[in-house]
């Protein structure tokens, strides 16, 4: 091999000088052969752990000799300071001893789980969810890991999309809110402490908006769309200095995500002035010659690499084709270095060319195998994600009274499942995750029996299993059903074309009804779900995602009272998949219907109500809340000033409780057409029995600002509805007007 050493290098070296990082960087890419530049833009999956996309490459390959010949720059799905220390001791015999990154999906807590990510958008708490990844942060890094391939940021309001699980739901402002939270968790005190991760905006972009909420199918919009809905949390993420952005699979417009240059060269490094780097997705960029948007691998990396894309996970294409593309000068030498230099800025960063077994430390792995204080904040956060939509007769929480509780069901005796989708296995998974039944044994008083039957298989015809849990609801004073759809039923090629209970739930549902015991329906899922029969049938519905470790204890903590549930809805949920794509903030249309079951000539379904069949920002609680009419400090503004919205909230029950107070704000006119209603502004507020809370917004024009069809960025004069209250269905209005 030739040997790089230029006069540039040399002086460095001879000068002796403290280099800054740019220098370092410099140096090694003046010494750098192509291969080895394509080397550090590729990522393969380790072999030691899971797959988390499909097989790319038959048989084996060499991963170590890739590594020793410093042609591969990073490693992903590998996870123990053991395993890491090794690998990096194989980049340390190559040439240039450039250290090797190490990434993983922790998307909703690592030893320790958190609810799933829908589910943490439910309880509208910036601060839990940051604390979340702070502590998802800490435990990865002392497994080894450097880059977590979170936060997805991708806003979707079809729930037949199976990674809706995965994201904050369907509003672009909690959207945005939560992105930048997990960032500030992920990031802690920065970049370089050995309990930071690197972060990854992703999926840019649009990968929510899928044709028929299909994984991986085409998305086609306007620009402004793009830039109104789904961009906002990508642009924010930017700015707050996120590590990576990574690729989504779908085409967007007719060009694959993963060669976009509108997207990757315009938008995000030019207008946004991003200095991170793109990874694609899993074998994204060989997924082109699918899309037929590239004739074979070469033509692949050729579009990717010029497009914007740093880095190579999984295709090889990069590996394979970047130094002949450069020789054919079909690539510039210019953007294959600048491509390396991100790369290289990150592992900088990180302080592996300092010390690259740094985030390699037993000590540290072993003290977070088990930790009790991230233990008990996930009981806190899954108790703090649920949803309580219905509660008739105030049947919860459970009266310690009752003297035979009934818990019947598939997910009843569940463990592992109860991590949810893109949670990392570990061998004592089963031992260490509180199952429902588990969580009740341990909180229900002694003298309360709890009886149980499994019911019902989650998927099959079997009804064999009916007999004891109708049994067991005849004895029982209260029955506890937990219903929903499998964990491994949303998530990553997920996407469902039906949304009810699945197998012969709903029957057993019915048969229990039957009894005419009191029912609690625990619905266990990742996305939204249709069922319209039990909200109309049973007396209480506690919507439980899936939870986590703590998840038994969590769902005891609320079926019990000792926490009274918070949780709001962060996507409509719909009366029926064939209203899917169902949000608050549509447009009004040129014949809104007028009522749920207005169907006249308006914008309606002559065979379905109108309307979701519970509303974004939606939840209950185990008390009340009141609120006053909107005071506002002007009722007609001008120019750039800003105006102040106040409420006063009163917990009007016996019970302590927390609100989310919801400030949204209709814009009557506009330079295009404008939603019934965005959400701006938003409060969580604990309220003790008769307490009264003043909660006070300020708007300003930038909060009116929206892009219209030319692209442009400004608010409009005119009127405005002014709407606080404690979901997206608030009548609490007011109207101002604004001048410029
Ligand atoms: C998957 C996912 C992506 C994940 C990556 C690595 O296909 O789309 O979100 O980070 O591969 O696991």
């Amino acid at each position: 091999m030739k040997k790089y050493l230029s006069v540039l290098g040399l002086a460095f070296a001879m000068a002796g000088a403290q280099q800054t990082t740019e220098q370092r960087i410099e140096q090694l890419l003046v010494q750098m052969t192509p291969e080895e530049k394509a080397g550090q833009l590729s990522q393969l999956n380790s072999d030691w752990e899971d797959l988390t996309g499909p097989i790319v490459q038959k048989g084996k390959e060499d991963k170590v000799a890739l590594i020793r010949e410093g042609r591969l720059g990073s490693v992903l799905n590998v996870r123990s300071a053991a395993q890491t220390r090794m690998l990096q001791e194989h980049a340390m015999q190559s040439r240039l001893k450039i250290p090797l990154l190490f990434a993983q999906d922790v998307i909703h807590g690592f030893r320790t789980t958190f609810p799933v990510n829908l589910g943490q958008a439910a309880s509208w708490d910036l601060a839990l969810i940051e604390r979340s990844e702070r502590i998802a942060a800490t435990e990865a890094a002392a497994y080894g890991i450097h880059w977590t391939f979170a936060p997805m940021i991708d806003i979707s309001r079809d729930a037949r999309w199976g990674r809706v699980m995965e994201g904050s739901g369907e509003d672009t402002f909690l959207g945005t809110e939560i992105a930048k939270a997990r960032i500030r968790g992920f990031h802690g005190k920065g970049i370089g402490h050995t309990d930071a991760l690197l972060t990854t905006a992703k999926h840019y972009a649009a990968y929510g908006a899928a044709v028929g909420g299909r994984d991986y199918n085409s998305v086609d919009m306007s620009l402004r769309e793009l830039h109104q809905v789904y961009l906002p949390p990508f642009k924010a993420a930017a700015a707050m200095g996120v590590s990576t952005f990574m690729n989504a699979f779908n085409d967007l417009s007719g060009i694959p995500a993963s060669a976009h240059p509108y997207l990757l060269r315009e938008v995000l490094k030019k207008d946004w002035g991003f200095k991170g780097f793109v990874v694609s997705d899993w074998g994204s960029i060989g997924e082109m010659i699918n899309h037929g948007y590239a004739a074979n691998g070469k033509d692949a990396a050729q579009k990717a690499l010029n497009a914007g894309t740093d880095m190579d996970m999984e295709s090889r294409v990069y590996a394979q084709y970047l130094p002949e593309l450069l020789k054919e000068g079909k690539i510039s030498q210019k953007d294959l270095d600048d491509a390396v230099r991100r790369v290289l800025r990150m592992k900088f960063a990180l302080g592996l060319f300092e010390d690259p077994y740094r985030f390699s430390d037993l000590s540290r792995e072993k003290k977070y195998t088990n930790h009790k204080e991230h233990l008990e904040f996930s009981r806190e956060f899954g108790s703090k994600s649920m949803v309580l939509l219905k509660n008739k007769g105030n049947l919860l929480p459970l009266s310690k009274e009752l003297k035979n509780v009934a818990l019947i069901g598939p997910f009843a005796k569940e463990t592992v499942a109860n991590h949810g989708f893109w949670s990392v296995p570990f061998k004592d998974d089963k031992d260490r995750i509180v199952s429902q039944y588990e969580g009740l044994k341990n909180a229900l008083p002694k003298s309360t029996k709890l009886l149980y039957a499994k019911g019902a298989e989650v998927e099959g015809t079997d009804t064999s299993l009916f007999a004891e849990a109708v049994k067991a609801a005849e004895a029982a004073d209260v029955v506890v059903l937990s219903l929903g759809e499998g964990h491994a039923m949303s998530g990553e090629a997920k996407s469902r074309s039906m949304l009810e209970f699945t197998g012969v739930q709903q029957q057993l549902l019915e048969a229990v009804h039957q009894t005419g015991k009191p029912i609690v329906l625990l619905i266990n899922a990742g996305r939204p779900l249709v069922f319209n029969w039990a909200s109309e049938h049973v007396d209480a519905i506690v919507y439980s995602w899936w939870l986590g470790t703590e998840a038994g204890n969590s769902i005891a903590d609320v079926l019990l009272g000792k926490v009274n549930p918070s949780g709001k809805l962060p996507m409509s949920f719909p009366r029926s998949v064939g209203q899917v794509p169902v949000y608050y903030n549509h447009y009004n249309t040129g014949r809104p219907a007028s009522s749920p079951t207005n169907r006249n000539y308006v914008s309606a379904y002559i065979d379905l109500d109108n309307g979701p069949a519970y509303p974004f920002g939606y939840g209950l609680s185990y008390t009340t809340f009141s609120y006053t009419p909107i005071t506002l400090s002007a009722t007609t503004l001008k120019g750039n000033t800003s105006l102040r919205v106040s409420v006063k909230v009163t917990n009007t029950g016996k019970t302590a409780g927390e609100e989310v107070v919801q400030l949204y704000i209709r814009d009557l006119v506009g330079r295009v057409v404008r939603p019934v209603r965005e959400l701006k502004g938003f409060e969580k507020v604990h309220l003790n029995p008769s307490q009264t809370k003043e909660i006070v917004f300020t708007i300003t024009p930038e909060m009116l600002s929206f892009y219209d069809d030319q692209l442009v960025w400004d608010w409009d004069a005119g009127e405005f509805e002014i709407m606080v209250g404690g979901d997206s269905t608030t009548q609490n209005k007011a109207k101002i007007t604004w001048e410029k």
